[in-house]
């Protein structure tokens, strides 16, 4: 590797991005695609994959597909694996992004919210990663899985009330550590990433309240909420050869959050 090109390109490389219809799904697909890797995009919002998909293609001339899908249904995500792999070949890199943070006090939390987000933020990423995995280990090719976690994966929430989703975010931790060492063997590298607090659709209603805002900066090292382009740098570094020797990790991009 003599060149800044040959450490971060992903030309000829295939992602997945799940949640790609809004905050950091958006930015993973286009860090994707800036370094080169066809993409394919689902989220439950089909128009706004296909156009982001749509845009891609266009500002970086890379292959794309825009797929509406659930990842909490199996028949949907089978869809998604046959489209996705029509159009750009077999996916070498997944990134399991799409993510929900229902809040509400633990001793009154709902059964449904719980149930979901186990779905969405554990159950997806499993059976989206065992779909990838397999038809690289039959194919005998090397890959990527990268999971989308946060900061509570590791630690709990003192400002939000967050009992669903803390959990689901630890367990998809340890399952990233648990896939990284089946799968080691198979130079399929799976590991994490933490962000802190950025604003997008999922948290701009919690933290517009200013005290919230207030009380994140003021325990974020950095002394400010992160911006979705943050993102971008942790989700190339982790889908590139730049980290041929990386697997199981969590790649906390959090402003120094879980440093204290
Ligand atoms: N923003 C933060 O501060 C932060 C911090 C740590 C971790 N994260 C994680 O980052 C990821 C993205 O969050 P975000 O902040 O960008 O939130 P967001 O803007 O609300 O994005 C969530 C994405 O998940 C998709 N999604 C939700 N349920 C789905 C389902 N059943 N099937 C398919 N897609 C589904 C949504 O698409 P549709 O609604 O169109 O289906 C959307 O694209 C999540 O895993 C989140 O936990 C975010």
């Amino acid at each position: 590797m003599d060149s800044l090109e040959s450490l971060f390109s992903l030309r000829g490389h295939r992602a997945l991005v799940t949640g790609a219809s809004s905050g950091l799904g958006v930015e993973c697909a286009k860090a994707l695609a800036l370094a080169g890797a066809d993409v394919a995009l689902i989220a439950r919002r089909g128009d706004r994959v296909v156009a982001l998909a749509k845009e891609l293609a266009k500002s970086h001339g890379v292959k794309t597909i825009g797929i509406g899908a659930d990842v909490t249904i199996d028949a949907d995500l089978d869809r998604v694996m046959a489209d996705a792999t029509a159009a750009l070949g077999d996916i070498d890199i997944l990134v399991n992004n799409a993510g929900v943070s229902p809040t509400g006090r633990a001793e009154r939390f709902k059964r449904e919210d719980w149930d979901n987000a186990i779905a969405v933020n554990l159950t997806a990423p499993m059976m989206l990663s065992q779909r990838v995995a397999s038809r690289l280990i039959e194919t005998k090719q090397p890959g990527r899985i990268i999971n989308m976690a946060s900061i509570y994966a590791t630690v709990a929430s003192a400002i939000y009330r967050l009992s669903a989703y803390a959990a689901t975010k630890a367990a998809l931790a340890n399952l990233t550590r648990q896939l990284a060492v089946e799968w080691a063997g198979y130079n399929i590298l799976v590991n994490a990433i933490a962000p802190g607090w950025i604003p997008t659709e999922a948290t701009e209603g919690g933290i517009a309240k200013s005290a919230n805002r207030e009380r994140m900066e003021t325990f974020t090292p950095m002394k400010r909420l992160g911006t979705p382009e943050e993102i971008r740098g942790a989700v190339i570094f982790l889908a590139s050869p730049a980290s041929s020797y990386v697997t199981g990790t969590l790649l906390s991009v959090d402003g120094g959050y879980q440093a204290w």
